[in-house]
């Protein structure tokens, strides 16, 4: 079948989150199982293409607020699948992908991203031939489906398309004032109870969850928390309107960027088999951060993160005390919202021999707190698939995490013999306290932490399962689209 993704972010290109792994990853598992996928995403200041081809085309995008002009450029085959960028850059050639430097956003963003989904529709029409299935992702691009259905309906080009939409995260909707929708080349009679309109706004994931033909989200879990008024963001109602529609699917992990057996950008390289590397890995990612002379024997508790309320890290200044008593050091690394950046630095500046904080964005040292770390701390609120704990699993480091989204469906608490990590479920500092001190019970004792970490690094979350899954979606999405034409 041939697919499109259309996203707003994708490694190796452009990264903030999760959302750029799983766009950098599926469609490879996909071409794999022998489909045909193309992905087309902004040309940010950041992106880095490495091969840009001659015959771009330059597309001419009608918002009503006026036309911009933007240009496709074909750029790099990774594995088969072929990238294109949307180049437009008085629209993405700026500092940070959403936001400013100092963490607010662009007040543009819903003429950039509606403007993004409307230039990759043109798009395809001069680089590519007629896809099967659009697979938009997030806020970001939720209104190519509107598009597809409001503006494109009787174009013969996407007569055959499907559109998927995943969600990534309800947390992030896209929510604009009324007015955005007269600049958007939509008709004002989207704006009503049943179309965009959310409590007075626009709401751009909205209307993708109506417009589009499936809806998935990134775990199981996930997927009926978000049809509860309690996950649900508001959106529960109209997301329990298309339950049948609605299937989760745990994001995979590509083994290629994150396996400590081959990972060039840790220190020494390491299997469950053999575990010296490991040690080495603590060791010096204890120096990096500052250490001089690091207690090997004390545990490491590691942190790789956005830094937003999602996350749950409001929980750790109420425990700061306590854990610094167990004798742990916690390396965190995260960027973002600033009260959390400084929440941060203030527990550096209290316990600087325990709390190692670098406040970046910084992907070297990522795999380095993956690799170095023996416990990986994910507290989230909720979380709709996560990772991090999975990429931990791999590396021998036993994730205690809160049982939410996909934290629950991905780490099964530790008996002793089965199980591969520790989970609490009240979102209470004393709750995260009691996961991390029964951890920190087992791994003093030898056989049985060897053991969780065999558990967890024989575990395998590779996306090949995952793809099937898509794949059987677009399956029969392409069924439905080829029952419905002969019906005609
Ligand atoms: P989310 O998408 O909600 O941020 P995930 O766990 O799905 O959460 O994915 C986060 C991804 O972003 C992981 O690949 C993680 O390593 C990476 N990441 C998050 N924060 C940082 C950071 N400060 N530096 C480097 N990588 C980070
Ligand atoms: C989101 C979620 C995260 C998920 C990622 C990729 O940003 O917060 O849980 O793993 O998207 O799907």
């Amino acid at each position: 079948m041939r697919i499109v993704f259309i996203a707003s972010e994708c490694v190796p290109f452009s990264k903030t989150g999760g959302l750029a792994d799983v766009v950098g990853a599926l469609p490879e598992a996909l071409q794999a199982l022998g489909h045909k996928v193309e992905v087309i995403i902004p040309r940010y200041r950041a992106t880095k293409p490495g091969t840009i081809l001659p015959h771009a085309s330059n597309l001419t995008v009608p918002l009503t607020s006026g036309f911009k002009s933007a240009a496709i450029q074909r750029g790099d085959i990774i594995k088969g699948v072929q990238h294109y960028f949307v180049d437009c850059p008085e629209l993405f050639d700026r500092d940070g992908l959403y936001q400013t430097k100092d963490g607010k956003d662009y007040p543009d963003n819903a003429l950039r991203f509606a403007a993004f989904s409307l230039a990759a529709l043109e798009a395809l029409k001069h680089v590519s031939e007629s896809p099967e299935i659009i697979h938009c992702h997030d806020w970001q691009t939720s209104l190519a489906p509107v598009y597809l259905k409001r503006l494109y309906a009787s174009d013969p080009f996407f007569r055959q398309t499907s559109t998927v939409l995943t969600i990534h995260n309800l947390g992030y909707p896209g929510l604009f004032p009324a007015e955005v929708l007269s600049q958007i080349t939509l008709d004002s009679d989207l704006f009503n109870i049943d179309g965009l309109e959310f409590f007075g706004k626009v709401n751009f994931l909205k209307g993708g969850i109506l417009f589009s033909d499936f809806i998935t989200t990134v775990s199981r879990r996930y997927a009926a928390e978000i049809q509860t008024p309690e996950l649900g963001y508001g959106l529960d109602g109209v997301l329990r309107s298309r339950a049948d529609r609605i299937q989760g699917i745990l994001n995979g992990v590509d083994y290629e960027a994150w396996n400590p057996a081959t990972d060039r950008l840790i220190p020494a390289r390491y299997t469950p088999q053999n575990l010296e590397g490991k040690k080495a890995c603590k060791k010096a990612l204890l120096m990096r951060m500052g250490v001089t002379q690091p207690a090997l024997d004390r545990p490491v508790i590691g942190i790789v993160s956005r830094f937003a309320i999602q996350k749950g890290f409001d929980l750790i200044s109420e425990i700061a005390e306590e854990l610094v008593k167990t004798g742990v050091y916690i390396v965190a690394l995260g960027a973002g919202e600033p009260k959390y950046e400084q929440l941060f630095r203030e527990l550096a500046a209290q316990y600087p021999d325990r709390f190692l904080v670098k406040i970046a964005y910084d992907n070297e040292l990522a795999h380095q707190i993956e690799a170095g770390s023996d416990i990986f701390l994910m507290p989230s609120r909720y979380e709709p698939c996560g990772l991090n704990q999975i990429y931990s699993l791999k590396y021998g480091t036993v994730p205690v995490v809160r049982a939410t989204g996909g934290l629950d469906d991905t780490i099964q608490e530790f008996d002793g013999k089965e199980g591969t990590g520790f989970k609490f479920s009240d979102y209470s500092a004393a709750a995260l306290l009691g996961a991390i001190q029964k951890a920190l019970e087992f791994y003093r004792r030898p056989a049985a932490w060897a053991q969780v970490m065999q558990n967890g690094m024989s575990q395998d979350f590779s996306w090949t399962v995952s793809a099937r899954s898509y794949a059987e979606i677009y399956e029969r999405l392409r069924a439905a689209k080829v029952r419905t034409k002969m019906a005609s």
